[in-house]
């Protein structure tokens, strides 16, 4: 399974060929999900945060536009690919989130997806409250979740009848009041958009933290994560397996996807080459602000650049109330593999932490194939590193050939995502077992 997304190198939009005009612009959107879907691609995922901070504008173009209503416009000009949309759950409301991605589902005619995300930032913007704790926040996600869930199912399979003899469109009978009352939500429901196609939108999760792989065992169908070694992918898939039978699920209803952005070229000569062009398009002190708030906003600046960080400056993964998996990556790479802060910046801003490997497409090919067929992943979510040659690689020469190996899919099947990505169908879930 491949997704193909927008994330990209800090350093890719100076390319002359890029389309930074574009940015914010549906037609660049357009031609990304019209090539991922000739490639076969599962899904198109938008990746979303809530703050805009005004030195990494000045460094990097920002797409900002709001991932659902980018989905529906791109629903429009695509008939098979997927659609994954960010939405936290701690800067947004369950009943207005259920109406917009069961509306997306209606308009995609059952593409669409919800990436659970809980939000390390945010709060300036929502209120101005403390942002709550790292644990507290996968709290609230858990009660919004079941929230969401029950909107969802509030109107019952078969309960729209469009019988124009009787004059009746719906069934009341089968819609249903969920009167949830939580710690943090109280919703009267019913939801105001009927069933949508897939019955429950596909649940995505990119948590990786002990609450975070909790989170994922009960509600995630997809999880996204970051690893950076086959060691570590095969770690953390055995690991979230093992969590997800624990909660009474059967782990190959989870699709455990890594992200990987990788750097290729026709030779690997190429690739190297294009490696080098992109890291001399860096902006390093832009990169430190965004490696000190990737590491929980440790202070970085006294600190020489072709050097290494002090021990003592990174806290452990416990204490930091931002994204610990990712904290943790960077705090191995930093303390275990002594990569300098020049490094660790290469890296944030390349992928943010996610495995960027370099090479030819056949050796990309290979590495992916070694990671799928060794238990590391179940598919990938591809984060292509610059446009457009850079997402031209990815649909015209890596997927072909993940074909010819047989481990890629030629045509999609099903009527929906869900089917597509060989995922149970949801029950309905009756009124008593809701309450
Ligand atoms: C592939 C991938 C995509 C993600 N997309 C988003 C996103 O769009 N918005 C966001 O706020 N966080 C995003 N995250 C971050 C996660 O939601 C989460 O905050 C992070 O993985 C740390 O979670 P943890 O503290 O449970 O480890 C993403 C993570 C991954 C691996």
């Amino acid at each position: 399974m491949l997704i193909g997304s927008v994330g990209n190198h800090q350093g890719a939009w100076r390319r002359p060929t890029s389309r930074v005009e574009e940015s914010n612009d549906l037609s660049l959107f357009a031609d990304i999900a019209q090539a991922a879907e000739r490639a076969k691609i599962h899904t198109l995922f938008i990746a979303d945060g809530l703050t805009l901070d005004r030195d990494q504008v000045r460094t990097k173009p920002f797409a900002g536009l709001e991932p659902i209503t980018l989905l529906s416009a791109l629903a429009a000009v695509t008939e098979k690919i997927g659609f994954v949309a960010s939405v936290s759950t701690t800067f947004s409301e369950p009943y207005n989130v259920a109406r917009q991605l069961a509306s997306l589902d209606h308009i995609s005619r059952g593409r669409a997806a919800w990436n659970i995300v809980t939000s390390a930032w945010g709060e300036i913007n929502f209120g101005g409250k403390p942002l709550p704790s790292h644990s507290e926040r996968y709290r609230i996600a858990d009660e919004y979740v079941r929230a969401i869930l029950a909107l969802w199912d509030s109107w019952e399979p078969g309960s729209v009848v469009n019988d124009r003899a009787a004059g009746i469109f719906a069934d009341p009978e089968k819609i249903h009041p969920i009167d949830f009352v939580g710690e943090h939500f109280t919703i009267a429901g019913p939801l105001n958009v009927p069933r949508s196609p897939q019955g429950r939108p596909v649940i995505a999760q990119a948590g990786s933290s002990s609450d975070g792989k909790a989170f994922a065992a009960k509600y995630a169908e997809i999880v996204f994560t970051a690893q950076q070694s086959l060691t570590e992918s095969q770690a953390f898939y055995r690991d979230l397996r093992e969590h997800v039978a624990a909660v009474g699920r059967n782990p190959d209803d989870v699709k455990i996807l890594p992200g990987v952005s990788p750097i290729l070229g026709r030779t690997e000569k190429e690739a190297i080459e294009l490696h080098r062009e992109l890291v001399n398009l860096i902006d390093v002190e832009s990169g430190l602000v965004r490696l000190s708030r990737q590491l929980g906003h440790v202070d970085l600046s006294d600190l020489d650049v072709d050097g290494t960080i002090p021990a003592e400056r990174l806290p452990d993964i416990e204490q930091v109330q931002g994204r610990q998996s990712r904290y943790g990556v960077f705090k191995q790479l930093a303390l275990e593999e002594k990569f300098t802060i020049r490094q660790l910046i290469e890296m944030e801003v390349s992928s943010s932490g996610h495995w960027v490997p370099v090479g030819s497409v056949e050796q990309i090919a290979d590495q992916l194939e070694e990671r799928f067929q060794q238990g590391g992943a179940d598919g990938f979510i591809l984060l292509p590193s610059f446009y457009p040659e850079g997402f031209t690689y990815l649909t015209d020469e890596l997927v072909p050939l993940l074909q010819e190996r047989g481990l890629f899919q030629e045509e999609y099947s099903g009527d929906t995502l869900r089917e597509r990505l060989r995922l149970p169908q949801p029950s309905p879930v009756t009124p008593l077992q809701r309450s």
